[in-house]
């Protein structure tokens, strides 16, 4: 149960917030706070109030889940103006963090002091709303309108240290919180409350930082509304710029944007509780990486920069120097982006060797050699004679069957997939592959490593590509025929971009190189899968040379514009490959097709159960295939469209090709019984 702790100690009241795991200010919360400074003005035994949070964090924020509910009185604007408003001083004490709505009740408080390190951050435009209880308007009368509108705007905290520059916080507290606080509080007996509302009103102009926001955060409301908010401090009298917050506020909160952030929270949340796997995992300390190509490589990169100790495996010399200047690359650009420190970076480097017995001690070895069954099977038969045992053997294979190499050694329980995503030091999808024999305690190793790598990982099952690569073939393939039937590759890709995707599919195809797709096409047809109509226009493109960005001409001319240009050549080769009439496809009936060629193939992906739960998909195509945050996910924006609407959609394409459209049977279901997948999220996790 949430609680507000009031005790009295030499004249000052300590209140103290105890609502684990991050002190969220739940109603419970709000009206305990309300409560507590209620007594606190009329006991007579104390002159100053040290307001606290208990346990990691000083408050986290509102309570999320809350939100899209009927709000629940008090709220926390009124509960922050009865502190502000308190006749004796308060002292905010604050450590571990203070966000959002938890530093809006610090900016309520007459003074402020925080343990150094300590996090403070207005991070709600991350969840579609703006800082509701105060934040736009308190903020810039404390720090300034320009500092007020970067945190704002980019939801990023900022360090106890960097904060008391910037009049954010008064004081550090050196050693004891409790301890500094209550000295502090001492010398406020008898000050007179210090009160924000009272600041001037800040001076200036945000425009330019708008445009920035706006240009940064294309699609996105909540940056931008959350600056006009700002810029109201400057024009309204202090309670006219908190009604206009609320005003901003509550229009947000009913956007499908906050719907679609909101869940993506939770996602990120719930994939690590995977239904029915509670195994502790085995202890990970000695990471053996197979194969020092870019992914080995990066591979390695993201094992150093978590603290293991890796040891990398190459056929020779050569392969050898090729990873370790790979690695070096990967370290010093870290370094160029402030994610590592010089004095760190001189520490971190693998052993190398060319001899697999090197990873006899090994807790891990995690294969990435070349994408081929007998390769792969080779490998692990070798792991299989050097490991030692209980020591995990996982594969980076893409799409490659899991089972198969599992039995190439004598221990199928101790293989697992590990799918990391390139560059895989930066990535932060792991596609954690279960194969039929794969140990509950091996599958919660995947698990605790990506954890220890700062990375989400998913659950999959085996099939051709798993999770994600399965679903991007079925919605790329609806790319291709788009094109085949009339679209042009470039209005695919505007249109995708319109959606939100950072790239469209033929810009991925030029940085992934067009020799994938083609590679991929030439295996599929050796194994005799179903192919559908195939994408000639890319085979041209291919054998014409244009792989792509390495070699400076793919689908876009990269050799006068970086970015790359649109290329009449293209248009040309592609027309030629078409053999009947070309017809028109709009933006809308672009978007359309992809998203329910994505949807489609995710419902099957589910009900397979290559994805435990629709949240799954959710978080592989938010994590690894840039699906936009704010509409949630393919599963929770198909929610939000209406499964119908998707069906009906499907419906009248299978009606023209009915070989690629036929209706998943879980979607045809779920918009029969007017379900949605949200509800198998919620069946699974409960
Ligand atoms: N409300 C409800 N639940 C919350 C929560 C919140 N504000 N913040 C975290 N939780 C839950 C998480 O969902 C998680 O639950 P499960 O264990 O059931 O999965 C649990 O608390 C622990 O959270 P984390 O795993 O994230 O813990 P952490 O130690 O890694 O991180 C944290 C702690 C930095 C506070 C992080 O949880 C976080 O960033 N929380 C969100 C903070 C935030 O955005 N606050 C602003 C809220 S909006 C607001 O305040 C609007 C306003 O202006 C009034």
């Amino acid at each position: 149960m949430p609680e507000v702790h009031y005790e009295t100690q030499d004249g000052i009241a300590v209140i103290t917030v105890e609502n684990p795991p991050v002190n969220a200010l739940g109603q419970a919360v709000r009206a305990g706070l309300a409560e507590a400074f209620d007594r606190f003005a009329a006991d007579g035994a104390a002159q100053v109030a040290v307001l606290m949070g208990a346990g990691r964090l000083f408050l986290g924020g509102a309570d999320i889940t809350e939100f899209g509910k009927a709000p629940l009185a008090p709220s926390l604007p009124d509960v922050i103006a009865g502190i502000e408003a308190s006749p004796k001083p308060v002292l905010a004490a604050i450590h571990g963090a203070a966000l959002g709505g938890g530093l809006e009740v610090a900016l309520g408080c007459h003074w402020r002091i925080a343990a150094p390190g300590t996090r403070l951050g207005l991070p709600e435009v991350s969840l579609g709303i703006l800082p509701g209880a105060g934040g736009t308007q308190r903020t810039p009368r404390l720090i300034g309108l320009e500092a007020a509108g970067r945190m704002i705007a980019s939801g990023k905290p900022i360090r106890a240290e960097e904060a008391v520059e910037s009049g954010l916080i008064d004081r550090l507290a050196g050693g004891d919180l409790r301890a500094a606080a209550l000295a502090f509080a001492a010398e406020l007996k008898g000050e007179a409350p210090r009160r924000t509302r009272d600041l001037p009103a800040p001076q200036g102009d945000l425009s330019d930082l708008r445009a920035a926001t706006a240009a940064k955060t294309p699609g996105q409301i909540a940056p931008v509304t959350a600056l006009d908010a700002v810029m109201a401090s400057t024009r309204l009298p202090f309670d006219d710029g908190i009604a206009e917050e609320r005003r901003l506020f509550r229009h947000l909160l009913d956007t499908p944007q906050r719907a679609g952030l909101i869940h993506a929270f939770f996602t990120d949340r719930a994939v690590a509780k995977v239904p029915g796997l509670d195994a502790a995992p085995r202890a990970i300390d000695h990471v053996g990486v197979v194969g020092g190509g870019t992914m080995g490589a990066g591979i390695a990169t993201a094992c150093l920069l978590a603290g293991l100790r890796v040891t990398l495996v190459e056929r020779n010399a050569e392969g050898l120097d090729r990873a370790r200047a790979t690695i070096d690359g990967n370290l010093d650009t870290a370094v160029q982006r402030g994610k590592l420190t010089a004095d760190k970076r001189a520490g971190l480097a693998p052993a190398f060797a060319t001899e697999m017995d090197a990873l006899a001690e090994a807790d891990i070895a995690i294969e990435a050699v070349f994408e081929a069954m007998d390769v792969k099977r080779e490998v692990f038969a070798t792991l299989d004679r050097v490991c030692k045992p209980g020591a995990v053997l996982a594969t980076n294979t893409s799409y490659l069957d899991v089972n198969e190499i599992a039995v190439a050694t004598d221990r199928p329980a101790d293989v697992v997939g590990l799918h990391f995503f390139s560059p895989a030091h930066v990535m932060k999808l792991l596609e954690v592959v279960v194969t039929d024999a794969t140990a509950p305690d091996v599958t919660a190793t995947g698990f605790a490593l990506a954890k220890r790598l700062g990375k989400i990982a998913v659950r999959a099952g085996v099939c051709d590509g798993f999770i994600g690569n399965r679903i991007l073939s079925a919605y790329r393939a609806a790319a291709d025929r788009m094109v085949l039937d009339g679209a042009s590759p470039y209005a695919i890709d505007a249109a995708i971009r319109d959606f939100g995707f950072p790239m469209g599919p033929y810009q991925v195809s030029d940085l992934a190189g067009l020799d994938i797709g083609f590679m991929t096409r030439e295996r599929l047809k050796a194994e005799g899968a179903p192919q559908g109509r195939r994408a000639t226009f890319a085979d041209a493109l291919y054998h014409a040379g244009r792989l792509g960005r390495k070699t400076g001409k793919g689908y876009y001319n990269y050799t006068a514009d970086k970015r790359g240009a649109e290329d009449p050549e293209v248009e040309r080769i592609v027309a030629e490959s078409r053999t009947g009439p070309a017809r028109a496809l709009d933006a809308d009936e672009i978007t359309r097709r992809y998203m329910a060629a994505m949807v489609n193939e995710a419902a099957r992906v589910v009900a397979e159960g290559i994805a435990a739960r629709p949240l799954d998909v959710d978080a592989v195509l938010l994590h690894g295939y840039g699906f936009p945050r704010w509409k949630g996910g393919p599963m929770h924006w198909a929610d939000a469209q209406g499964l119908d609407t998707i069906l009906a959609d499907i419906e009248r394409f299978a009606a023209e090709e009915p070989d690629f459209w036929q209706p998943a049977p879980l979607l045809r279901d779920l918009a029969r019984e007017g379900g949605a997948f949200a509800d198998l999220n919620r069946k699974d996790t409960a």
